[in-house]
């Protein structure tokens, strides 16, 4: 039987889903988990299967509830990956600053997932960190195995081609997935194979990549020449711009943030010279 603060974040649209959101709403009362307002509003919408509580106690300005407690090693990561992300200046800085909590607070919870491109990559992406990073690297390592590591796999084969998919993972360190979003952002771990060609795409998120390695080549539109950066220089997207990436020797290792619309998925524009990229050496 699932527990109560899974079963507040029951499916929308449901047949009874929403009498079962306030029978959690119910008992996360009683014990003290959440204030008499926000069980209200959950009474409030039990009668209506479609109605998301979550928008009513954001207009209200009601507190919203979360998942799970962050296990120790992931919010340790949160926390160093925040503090790093502070420090970064580019144009998206303010958006992204106003994502990033200094508590995090408990959240959805996943489930940890081993992936092969981490079992091989991470380590040695770790290894490449310099030492004033060492701290980070350090609650990366820790958090590692604690994370859901997934394949991104929106794409059809025929547009990504056949070496991106096998050859990247990402885990979710904070944020949220529809149904259960109470907010609409992502901050993600993101890890690519050494020279490996993430061909030129675009998605309505606007994103900052902050590369942890390097050097990679990137370029922000399809014919563009590609441009060769170090690590530690934030990259910076607005909403739909173009971008590709092309990793080095070293295996890429980055924070990714999507500040807004993270359930819109990203889509491979076409290019003529994805052939001689995938040829390109990056040193
Ligand atoms: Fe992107």
């Amino acid at each position: 039987m699932p527990d109560a603060r899974t079963l507040l974040f029951h499916p929308l649209g449901l047949p009874g889903s929403g009498r079962v959101r306030y029978g959690a709403a119910m008992a996360l009362w009683r014990d003290g988990s959440i204030s008499a307002e926000v069980l209200e509003v959950y009474r409030v919408a039990s009668a209506h299967d479609a109605r998301d509580p979550l928008e009513a106690l954001r207009d209200l300005g009601l507190p919203l509830p979360h998942r799970t407690a962050m296990e120790p090693p992931v919010k340790a990561l949160y926390t160093a990956a925040r503090d790093y992300l502070l420090t970064l200046d580019h144009p998206g800085a303010a958006e992204v600053r106003r994502g990033l909590p200094a508590d995090p607070g408990p959240e959805q919870a996943r489930p940890a997932r081993r992936n092969a491109v981490v079992d091989r990559w991470l380590a040695p992406a770790l290894q490449a960190m310099d030492t004033f990073h060492h701290s980070l690297a350090q609650a990366i390592g820790d958090a590692a195995d604690r994370l859901e590591w997934i394949a991104y796999d929106s794409y059809p084969a025929a547009d990504i081609g056949p070496h991106f998919p096998g050859g990247h993972a990402y885990a979710m360190i904070f944020g949220g997935d529809a149904p259960f979003a109470a907010y609409d952002f992502d901050l993600d771990l993101f890890l690519i194979a050494p020279h490996t060609l993430y061909r030129d795409h675009h998605h309505a998120a606007p994103e900052l990549y902050a590369p942890l390695t390097g050097p990679h080549g990137w370029r922000f539109g399809a014919g563009r020449p590609l441009v060769v950066k170090p690590a530690h220089q934030p990259v910076w997207n607005p909403a739909h711009q173009p971008h590709l990436t092309k990793t080095g020797a070293v295996p890429f290792l980055a924070l990714v943030v999507w500040t807004r619309d993270v359930n819109e998925v990203a889509r491979v524009i076409p290019a003529p010279d994805w052939a001689e990229l995938e040829a390109t050496k990056i040193a």
